[in-house]
């Protein structure tokens, strides 16, 4: 099956040869063919031109783009899409004055959802999950990492992990999972956090890898949640059984985990609102991505990440939602990509570099997603009509996408 579309006005991230991911500089470019053609064969993309030389191709129906871009679709490195209810409470709770460590610490936040969590039949997460996730397939997510981290026994750990698989069964969207069992410390566990690592690392991990539930490797390294040697210690045992290191860090306190994500060789370190210098120092020369979350920092009101000076420094960043019921309760891509030209002061081609190539690095897919590359999936938004990419971050809020398509199929 082959298709064509012709007339775009704009067809951006055009990679002749595929790039790994961006870093610094780099980041300031966004290669774009205007008035272009695009040919898509079954799931990939097959070929791609200026209007000038569109080839001779027999019954083939074009569809005309005019005044329309195409665009690679988002990929979303970072969420916890798969929950069982939403916290609204809490966040009329923010709005009248509690912090959201002081929710945490009385037995909301994480341990909420994960009370719920566990409550909840598995059929029922799957349906609000799968609803979500066809919500933000619609705002042009075309690839997803999802975390476990709301089951916080074994049982629900690995319930949430079903979920997941059962979504990656069921969708065509590449789905990566991430094993956040170390999210907060259960309440039966007070005042024994180590005992609790050792259960995630002996209970639950070897099950996690016998059942081939998880990709990677999660951990909310931070004050109250978990120590840098809770981390290390994790992350070592989770490499024997493959699992990649993809780690919470830097969030509300600086407490050294970046080094530890970096030591471990972690695919991301995410977060990231508040950076020292020696965390900025120790990311140069890795191979590690830095990821955004400004959903988070707009929704909690905390700092955002200074995109700028790791930009600056040479840094690779990617941008990702943490769609999730406490602290990011949108999956919008667009909105984060908007955000991170508003509040993070990035150029709209640093925020589609982030939140394409380099996001889809974040999760293991630089070389089949992530750019209009010949022989990668065929997973790009058509936009409305519009006057230039840099409007889809100006026009913020406002839904500015026509069609979706993954692998060429278009997404009702
Ligand atoms: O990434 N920081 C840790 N975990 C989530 C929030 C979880 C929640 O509040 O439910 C985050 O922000
Ligand atoms: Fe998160």
């Amino acid at each position: 099956m082959k298709s064509l579309f012709i007339n775009i006005q704009d067809l951006v991230q055009v990679r002749e040869t595929s790039v790994e991911k961006l870093s610094g500089e780099e980041m300031k470019e966004l290669p774009c063919i205007k008035n272009a053609w695009l040919l898509i064969e079954n799931d990939k993309i097959a070929d791609y031109g200026k209007m000038d030389s569109l080839p001779e191709f027999d019954n083939i129906q074009a569809e005309d783009l005019s005044g329309k871009i195409v665009v690679p679709t988002w990929c979303d490195s970072h969420t916890h899409l798969v929950y069982a209810r939403n916290r609204e409470q809490e966040f009329v709770d923010r709005i009248n004055g509690l912090t959201y460590t002081e929710i945490a610490n009385r037995g909301g936040g994480i341990l909420n959802s994960a009370k719920t969590l566990q409550e909840t039949s598995e059929e029922d997460i799957y349906q609000q999950s799968a609803a979500r996730l066809e919500q933000v397939m619609k705002l042009g997510t075309g690839a997803i990492e999802i975390k476990s981290g709301y089951g916080l026994t074994k049982e629900a750990e690995l319930k949430m992990l079903r979920v997941i698989k059962k979504l990656k069964q069921n969708y065509s969207l590449p789905i990566k999972a991430t094993f956040l069992g170390a999210h907060a410390l259960p309440t039966e566990f007070k005042n024994r956090r180590e005992e609790y690592v050792d259960y995630v690392i002996d209970e639950i991990l070897p099950e996690v890898a016998k059942q081939d539930l998880a990709e990677y490797i999660d951990i909310f390294c931070e004050e109250g949640y978990f120590t840098t040697a809770d981390t290390e210690k994790l992350l070592k045992a989770a490499r024997e059984c493959g699992l990649v290191p993809k780690i919470h860090v830097n969030q509300f306190n600086a407490i050294g985990g970046v080094k530890t994500g970096v030591n471990n060789n972690a695919l991301s370190v995410d977060h990231l609102e508040v950076m020292r210098d020696e965390d900025i120092e120790v990311l140069k020369n890795s191979a590690t991505m830095l990821v955004a979350l400004p959903g988070c920092s707009l929704f909690l009101g905390i700092p955002y990440t200074p995109a700028r000076e790791m930009i600056d420094a040479g840094l690779p960043l990617a941008l990702a939602t943490d769609y999730n019921p406490g602290s990011a309760p949108s999956g919008n891509m667009n909105l984060v990509v908007s955000l991170a030209c508003m509040k993070m002061k990035m150029t709209p081609e640093e925020a589609i570099n982030a939140a394409t190539i380099n996001a889809a690095y974040a999760m293991g897919l630089s070389s089949t997603h992530g750019s209009i590359t010949k022989g990668k999936a065929a997973n790009f938004i058509v936009t409305e009509k519009i006057p230039s990419y840099a409007h889809l971050p100006y026009s913020f809020g406002n839904n500015e996408i026509d069609s979706v398509f993954i692998n060429g199929k278009k997404v009702n």
